[in-house]
């Protein structure tokens, strides 16, 4: 069997051009959704990132005011620029790239963004709102996981789901909003034993572990949906998931690539949350 290769790029223009369409509903009221990037220093995974998110927001008609601070910023100087942003209403997304360096507690500024502006949705209060299934906004990634499967033609209910990977931007996000939609799952990491034994018995088995070759054509049962959100470089620098994509594809039914997965995913739900929090804003 040759498993269905998810098409990453194909979804999340979808979901972009529905944003669009929202977005310029929103300019018809005279209401320009804007989103307030700030980058710290010069990590090059980071730089990437933040040019996507800005190239993503001009194709959709999101105004991106860019903020890059030097890698030496003080963390009280971080926290000033994000309550001016806070308190500006013509912004109504505010994202901070992550990792900041180590003189700034990144827990801190996470507090600090102002919870109706938090479109990464990292603020405890909007963490709160997804755990109790309150509505609010949906975490980027995770979500980008769960409408990789939707509209890849698959269902989540009464399935055998298993995340591999607990952090609390990626993992446990995932595997809420997989019981939200009534999967049966298992979360994995880095002491659980027989990792094989587990992954073998999902119907859609997610990797958010960030390491090279984490899963093999031997952990996956015949005809499941794996969704890779490992962003790694290989020996030779390309960037390639979790997932041994080619020996996958030999058992799994449905195998999402990378790049052209789970990336472009969460690049179209961060437009997503731009619009809510326009909204939200505007309501
Ligand atoms: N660093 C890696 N991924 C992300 C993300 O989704 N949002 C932010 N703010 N930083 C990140």
């Amino acid at each position: 069997m040759k498993a269905q290769r998810i098409d990453g790029k194909a979804i999340s223009d979808q979901i972009k051009e529905e944003a669009a369409l929202e977005a310029q509903k929103l300019q018809r009221q005279g209401i320009t959704p804007c989103l307030a990037v700030v980058l710290v220093g010069n990590d090059p995974a980071s730089m990437v990132y933040v040019n996507n998110k800005k190239k993503a927001c001009e194709k959709v008609g999101i105004l991106s005011r860019s903020y890059e601070l030097p890698e030496d910023t003080e963390e009280k100087d971080l926290l000033a620029l994000v309550e001016q942003l806070n308190m500006d209403n013509s912004v109504h997304g505010v994202l901070v790239q992550l990792p900041l360096p180590p003189q700034i507690d990144e827990e801190k500024v996470i507090l600090a963004v102002d919870p109706k502006k938090d479109v990464d949705c990292f603020h405890p209060l909007n963490v709160g709102l997804l755990h109790t299934g309150q509505k609010g906004f949906l975490p980027c990634t995770p979500a980008g996981v769960l409408e990789l499967i939707e509209r890849s033609g698959h269902t989540i209910e009464g399935k055998r789901c298993v995340v591999i990977g607990r952090s609390h931007n990626v993992g446990k996000p995932t595997a809420m909003l997989l019981l939200q939609k009534n999967g049966t799952v298992t979360i994995c990491h880095s002491k659980t034993k027989d990792l094989k034994g587990i992954c073998k018995e999902a119907d859609i088995l997610v990797s958010a572990v960030g390491k090279l070759h984490t899963v093999t054509k031997d952990m996956v049962k015949e005809g499941a949906v794996v969704i890779d959100v490992g962003m790694n470089r290989n020996e030779n620098g390309k960037l390639c998931g979790d997932v041994d994509f080619d020996d996958v594809c030999e058992v799994a039914g449905a195998v999402s690539p990378v790049p052209g997965g789970v990336g472009l995913m969460t690049v179209a739900m961060l437009m997503k949350n731009c619009i809510t929090a326009a909204k939200l804003q505007n309501g």
